[in-house]
């Protein structure tokens, strides 16, 4: 069964090209990649994509950084996609991955906790919930239901 998760690059990767093609590369090398888009967020929009942050010390920085450049979308299927994405971003906290997991993406490329490089969906309902954010017409079910 084909499990999804939306990964979203972070403004300073989209920057990087060394960060950016080595990401690339990683989830062209382990997923299923369904859609892809380059957009970017105005504050109002980041603001309700991490809307379950609000109130949390980071909330204000992180809106402001995920509206300051570019970001990429990618809607990508494995049997396991929500964790072996999350597991390839490392920890959160880039201190703790760069002393934990050197190679995770976080770990090499992560410059703070906010610019921590990449998204990943964490959970089956956020996949969906985020998926349909970006992709307002991705038919969901007819992906995920084909058991
Ligand atoms: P992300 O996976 O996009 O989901 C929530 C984001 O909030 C997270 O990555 C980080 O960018 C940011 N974040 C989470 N915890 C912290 C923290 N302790 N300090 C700063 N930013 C954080």
């Amino acid at each position: 069964k084909l499990q999804l998760t939306l990964a979203i690059i972070k403004p300073h990767a989209i920057k990087n090209p060394v960060a950016l093609s080595y990401i690339r590369q990683v989830i062209k090398n382990k997923f299923i990649v369904i859609k892809t888009k380059r957009t970017s967020l105005d504050v109002e929009t980041a603001g309700k994509f991490y809307k379950e942050h609000v109130g949390k010390f980071f909330y204000n920085r992180l809106v402001t950084f995920m509206a300051s450049g570019c970001i990429d979308l990618h809607v990508m299927g494995h049997t396991n996609a929500i964790e072996l994405w999350r597991g390839l971003l490392g920890p959160t906290s880039v201190y703790k991955g760069q002393f934990q997991e050197p190679y995770c993406l976080r770990g090499m490329f992560g410059i703070s906790d906010t610019r921590n490089v990449a998204h990943g969906s964490d959970s089956l309902a956020s996949a969906e919930r985020e998926i349909k954010f970006f992709f307002p017409d991705f038919s969901f079910y007819e992906w995920h239901s084909n058991d």
